[in-house]
């Protein structure tokens, strides 16, 4: 699995953009833990460092929304607690052992974000480009 940011995930809004790289790097970073059989305190770690930094990325995207009055805020907003509520619960089940983080919940993680960006972030960076 290749976990990079390239220039086709730009969104065409620098600081936007620079978030997102940063995301990348962090869901890289689990990936390269997870393939050298890293443990599991070290994977919930950088996955919190992820919830963390997601967090931070998602509350400056919101508050570009509202400041420029984006009709799209409701169902943007809607999607970035989701994935928060979802990284939240994956970070518990993990600490009491209930799954291990593997390839496929990478790639969920990964299909999610890279979903996001090329879709609703988009649509966000083309609005406030007008
Ligand atoms: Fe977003």
């Amino acid at each position: 699995m290749s976990i990079e940011w390239s220039d086709e995930m730009s969104v065409g809004h620098e600081a936007i953009d620079r978030d997102h790289q940063h995301l990348f790097e962090i869901i890289a970073h689990l990936e390269t833990g997870i393939a050298a059989g890293a443990g599991e305190q070290t994977v919930s770690h950088t996955l919190a460092e992820l919830a963390e930094y997601a967090r931070g990325h998602f509350d400056r995207e919101e508050r570009l929304m509202l400041r420029h009055r984006y009709r799209g805020y409701d169902i943007h907003k809607w999607a970035h607690d989701g994935f928060l509520d979802e990284l939240a619960r994956m970070i518990r089940r993990l600490e009491i052992g209930e799954v291990a983080i593997d390839q496929a919940t990478l790639l969920l993680l990964l299909n999610w974000v890279a979903n996001h960006v090329n879709g609703l972030d988009r649509e966000l960076a083309n609005f406030l480009r007008q």
